[in-house]
């Protein structure tokens, strides 16, 4: 079957799904495809923090109905070492802007609602998905649903399918520039039927690892272990889990999380990544199929909403005006906040997570690092600011939403 449409959106995550209605609101159409089921799409724990610019953004798109009644306003954030908690207190730092915990099945499950209720096309559970003709005038997506195969050419395509979707790939060898690092730790991740016993999240860094404590809801604690970062989950029973969480976040006053009933858990590897230019010809990558960040400084979500603010403004003011002055401007304007999240990222993660190679200087300095942290109202005034979010590059003004 043929068809066609303005913008071809490949991927129904937080970046395809937030670009689709943004879309529809400038009255451009778009077709999203996405390769997982509806359920398997909103089931999926990812992640947990929104900048204030990316609540800023739901709100204005007028899909905050669930945020604004469920998500969880927090104005500090706790570092912890030595057995004691620093509270970093970003609202003070930042004149009034903090972070909201509302988890990212709940954005992607607001958002697939909002795309039903305005009729445009959304397909789940596409199979064989491919992208093909991106220097053409008219690219094509092609794919199969339900037991019929599509062809659906495009003016652009968006490529919103994650680390490991297609369209990145598709991409001529010699495009693009790969950036990338390793690290040598994952993180083992729980979600536990337990009350968060704290009204902020704590960052430990302890000589046994890094463990971070976070929540979902008044009734559901989300907490992370640095482990080996191909580390088998069967290695951990829900038992060990608990040992180690207390062993590394109980303080000398004795705070700890509240334990409860393991309703989840699995381990991801960490990664930067970035692959530039952001676009090749007619195809634009944005969110996770241009980039990764480790999760320590909770970007990865917001550098996606940042992406397609950008993208639909670029595609908005080409279908307003013909230009395509801002579409050829939008690799470099998308990169350089993912490199400032880059940057952020990376050294949250370096501070706050034990090396395997780390020698006893390493480990003094290290301590030294976060006593800094702790004491300086500079260095606190700068992880506040990054950890609320640098501001946007394109003002949500300018999209008339
Ligand atoms: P994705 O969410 O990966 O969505 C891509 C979509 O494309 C998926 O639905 C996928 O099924 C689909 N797809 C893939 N291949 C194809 C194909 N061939 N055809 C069609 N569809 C396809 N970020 C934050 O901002 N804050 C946090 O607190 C945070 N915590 C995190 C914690 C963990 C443990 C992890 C793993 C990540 C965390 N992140 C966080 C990162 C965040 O989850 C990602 O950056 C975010 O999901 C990126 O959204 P996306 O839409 O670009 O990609
Ligand atoms: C989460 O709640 O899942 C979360 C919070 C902070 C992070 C990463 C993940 O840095």
């Amino acid at each position: 079957m043929s068809s066609g449409t303005q913008v071809g959106i490949v991927g129904a995550g937080p970046a395809g799904l937030m670009l689709g209605h943004l879309l529809h609101l400038a009255g451009i159409d778009s077709v999203i495809v996405e390769n997982r089921s509806r359920e398997y799409v909103i089931d999926r724990v990812r992640a947990g923090v929104l900048e204030q610019g990316t609540v800023d953004l739901l709100c204005a798109m007028g899909v905050a109905g669930g945020l604004n009644r469920r998500g969880l306003r927090h104005e500090g954030v706790y570092i912890n070492f030595d057995g004691c908690r620093h509270r970093v207190d970003m609202a003070e730092l930042t004149s009034g802007k903090a972070i909201t915990v509302y988890g990212q099945n709940e954005v992607v499950k607001d958002l697939i609602d909002a795309r039903v209720e305005t009729g445009r096309p959304l397909y789940f559970d596409a199979q064989e998905v491919s992208v093909d003709a991106l220097d053409a005038t008219r690219p094509v997506i092609r794919f199969s649903h339900a037991g019929t195969s599509h062809e659906l050419s495009c003016d652009f395509v968006a490529g919103c399918d994650g680390f490991h979707g297609v369209c990145r790939p598709s991409i001529p060898a010699g495009v693009l520039q790969i950036y990338e690092r390793l690290y040598p730790f994952g993180w083992l991740g729980i979600l536990a039927e337990a009350a968060p016993s704290c009204d902020e999240l704590v960052y430990t860094y302890h000589d046994r690892g890094f463990a971070l404590f976070s929540m979902r809801s008044t009734d559901v604690t989300r907490l992370y272990l640095q482990v080996p970062p191909d580390e088998p989950i069967a290695n951990w029973s829900d038992d060990a889990i608990w040992d180690e969480m207390l062993r590394r976040m109980t303080t000398s006053d004795g705070w700890s999380p509240n334990v409860g009933r393991i309703l989840q858990k699995s381990v991801t590897a960490m990664r930067s990544f970035v692959a530039a230019p952001m676009r090749h010809a007619r195809l634009f990558l944005a969110g996770d199929a241009a980039h990764i960040v480790p999760p320590t400084g909770a970007k990865g979500l917001n550098l996606a909403a940042a992406d397609v603010v950008v993208l639909a403004s670029a595609l908005k003011e080409f279908y307003e005006t013909g230009s395509d002055a801002m579409l050829d401007g939008y690799s470099s304007i998308c990169l350089r906040r993912v490199w400032k999240a880059q940057r952020f990222s990376w050294w949250m993660t370096t501070l706050l997570h034990r090396l395997p190679d780390e020698t006893p200087f390493d480990h003094q300095r290290h301590l030294a690092d976060l006593d800094y942290l702790a004491s300086s109202r500079a260095a606190m005034t700068s992880l506040a600011e990054q950890y609320v979010g640098l501001p946007w590059e394109i003002s949500l003004e300018s999209l008339h939403l």
